[in-house]
């Protein structure tokens, strides 16, 4: 009988490229897509053998019934302060319905002592994993390179502008993209990717001046990076309805990359998927339309 791969997060920027690189190359598997409201759920229908599933992280009920008949799970939880309560719920589920394999989206820097409190939350859920006794593979990408339309489109689009307290800081921006062939691969081939760990980013770090350059080159037009204050960045994103947890930890965010930390270059896209990592350069070329 085939086996059965739940996507969590399956809307999200990962998750729903998961989705789409499972329905395309894992024939054999039955795909099912964990689908938090029924408005987002259109990002995933439109993809061949995918059966939609409603969860709730605050429901545990409603995992039960999506957790049964699972093989492999994608866990993805969105960046909240509940996130490691969250994520001990899904592996304890997982436990109780007998799933043998786990690929956990986490973070670069995932440490419980780090600064960051998502990088901290995100350790305790690896190691809720690692407890459980479940085998497992976790993800720890850097800043994805969709945020520029995400989060920083607006501001491209309407004042070819983007505001980030960064100052000179590099960063080895990923292409989501990637995150999830690594993600596909470890799932369809979980005895080789077996309680692994694999930093993932792009090609190269760039400064963000670096970035408004390569987004100007694609998009012919001038776009700027302006380094802003934290108070100025936590202004625009309380603004923009951000909650505080929320605002605090992508601070903390800047404060770790102005330090350098999110500068390494790691070669496990290549090690595993067999391709070159995404340059941000080919990124702004394939996504002009979200910059005009
Ligand atoms: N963004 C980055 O640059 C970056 C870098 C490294 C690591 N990460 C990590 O990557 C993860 C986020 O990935 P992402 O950007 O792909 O996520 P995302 O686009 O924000 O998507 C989050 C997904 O979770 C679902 N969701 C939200 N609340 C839920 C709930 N209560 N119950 C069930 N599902 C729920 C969302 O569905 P709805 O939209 O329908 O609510 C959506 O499918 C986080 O763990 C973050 O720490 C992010």
């Amino acid at each position: 009988m085939d086996e059965t791969i739940l996507v969590t997060g399956a809307t999200g920027t990962v998750g729903s490229e998961v989705v789409k690189q499972l329905s395309k190359n894992a024939l054999s598997y039955n795909i099912k897509a964990g689908v938090h409201s029924v408005e987002n759920a259109n990002k995933i229908q439109q993809y061949d053998r995918v059966e939609a599933i409603l969860i709730d992280y605050d429901k545990q009920e409603g995992l039960q019934v999506a957790f049964k008949g699972t093989d492999k799970l994608f866990l993805l939880t969105h960046p909240s302060s509940k996130s490691a309560e969250h994520e001990s719920n899904l592996v304890s589920e997982a436990k109780r319905s007998g799933i043998s394999h786990i690929v956990k989206q986490s973070i670069m820097g995932a440490d419980l002592e780090a600064d960051v409190e998502a990088m901290r939350l995100h350790r305790q859920a690896e190691k809720a994993i690692e407890e459980s006794g479940i085998s497992y593979t976790f993800l720890r990408p850097n800043e994805f390179m969709q945020g520029f339309i995400n989060f920083q489109g607006p501001t491209i689009r309407n004042h070819n502008a983007f505001y980030i307290p960064a100052e000179n800081a590099k960063v080895s921006i990923v292409d989501a993209r990637d995150i999830a062939s690594i993600a596909v691969k470890s799932l369809m081939d979980s005895n080789r990717h077996y309680n692994k760990t694999y930093l993932i980013t792009g090609p190269e770090a760039l400064s963000y001046h670096q970035a408004a350059e390569i987004l100007s080159n694609a998009t012919s037009k001038k776009i700027q990076y302006v380094n802003i204050s934290d108070e100025k960045a936590r202004e625009a994103m309380k603004e923009a309805g951000l909650d505080d947890w929320l605002i605090n930890t992508i601070l903390d965010l800047y404060s770790y990359f102005r330090k350098g930390y999110a500068s390494q270059v790691a070669s496990a896209v290549e090690e595993v998927t067999g391709k070159k990592p995404i340059a941000f350069a080919q990124f702004a070329k394939e996504h002009v339309d979200a910059f005009k």
